[in-house]
């Protein structure tokens, strides 16, 4: 890292780490500094009230997660100044390891997933120890952030058009929580239908599908290096690279129905795609040649 930059990041640790926590006022969760701030320009968190287990949740994620998710879920905690990925910005609403269509939300098993088993090659830790009620509880309450950040953006389009916040608090907040409550109620998990076999005829099969659909991003050889690899932005316009599968290590898991899951779904926020319109069979034919070149190690040529 050039050294102006490095000094900037520490500077900007310092700058996180005093104003999330030098002096007790700024230690208290995220509801507390929410309220001493009114009268707010846009939705507080008391607009939108809590499930008890999202009320444990946020006293656990201020124990486990404020580091790096940040006090409000924003994904700016003082660690982010050193990860790659960053943390995620939780209010964002953009998942990318869901069983749900692209664009929906997670499920609440999809979430207890990923805090149990972590993100793999990113800085994301596993929680394993942790009761799974309090797993649960954790994951109710992104749900919630991710609830509050919908909410703010719908308040704000609002207030955009000029209708003061008194006005939205009276009469559209009620409508707001109804139709994300609605959204969240229709995410169903897309199934996993049962494998086909992983016989040469279907890696056969898979790797066509694969030179058609993958090889631009994930190159001939699975390593990640495709003609459109180095040009990938994220959701946040931040620099992202194709996985490469040869390494092993796959981020939201390794069985072939998670990798299934991934294709169906997208990875949202990514320009990973999700291949919603494909048949079940050439899902599972392309989900054998992952498989294959996690073990080739990147020595084969897919064509
Ligand atoms: C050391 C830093 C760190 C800590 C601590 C941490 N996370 Fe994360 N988290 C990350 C990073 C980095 C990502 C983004 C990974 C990626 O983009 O693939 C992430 C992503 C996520 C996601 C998004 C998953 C998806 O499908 O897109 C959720 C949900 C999440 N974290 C929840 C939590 C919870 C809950 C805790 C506390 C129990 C926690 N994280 C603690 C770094 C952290
Ligand atoms: C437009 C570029 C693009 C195309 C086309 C594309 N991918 Fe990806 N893919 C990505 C990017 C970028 C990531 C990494 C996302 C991240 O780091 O969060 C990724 C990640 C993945 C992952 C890793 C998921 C995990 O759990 O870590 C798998 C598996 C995958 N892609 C399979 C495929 C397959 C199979 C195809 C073709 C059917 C395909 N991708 C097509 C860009 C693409």
């Amino acid at each position: 890292m050039h050294t102006r930059t490095r000094r900037r990041s520490v500077i900007r640790l310092a700058l996180a780490v005093f104003s999330v926590c030098l002096g007790a006022a700024a230690c208290t969760p995220l509801e507390a500094q929410e309220a001493q701030r009114a009268p707010a320009a846009g939705p507080v968190p008391a607009d939108l009230p809590m499930s008890p287990s999202a009320a444990r949740g946020a006293k656990l994620y201020q124990n486990w997660c404020v580091g790096c998710h940040g006090p409000q879920g924003l994904g700016d905690g003082p660690a982010t100044a050193f990860l790659d990925p960053l943390p995620r910005n939780l209010q964002a609403g953009r998942f990318k390891f869901r069983s749900t269509p692209s664009g929906e939300l997670p499920t609440e098993d999809d979430l207890v997933r990923t805090i149990t088993r972590g993100l793999k090659g990113s800085s994301m830790p596993a929680f394993p120890l942790l009761p799974e009620s309090e797993r649960r509880d954790l994951a109710q309450y992104v749900v919630h952030l991710a609830q509050f950040g919908r909410m703010k953006v719908e308040a704000q389009s609002l207030l955009d058009d000029g209708v003061p916040m008194d006005k939205i608090r009276a009469e559209k907040m009620g409508e707001i929580r109804d139709v994300l409550a609605g959204r969240i109620a229709r995410a169903q998990p897309v199934g996993v239908p049962p494998e086909t076999d992983a016989d040469s005829a279907s890696v056969a099969r898979g790797k066509k599908i694969y030179t058609e659909l993958c090889e631009s991003c994930h190159g001939a050889t699975g390593v990640g290096d495709g003609p459109s690899a180095y040009a990938l932005r994220d959701g946040r316009d931040a620099p992202i690279r194709p996985r490469d599968f040869t390494v092993g290590v796959l981020r939201g898991g390794d069985t072939p129905q998670d990798i299934y899951r991934r294709l169906r779904t997208g990875l949202d926020g990514t320009p990973m795609p999700a291949f919603d319109s494909r048949g079940d069979k050439d899902l599972w034919d392309i989900v054998h040649v992952v498989m294959t070149l996690r073990r080739t190690g990147g020595g084969e040529q897919v064509r």
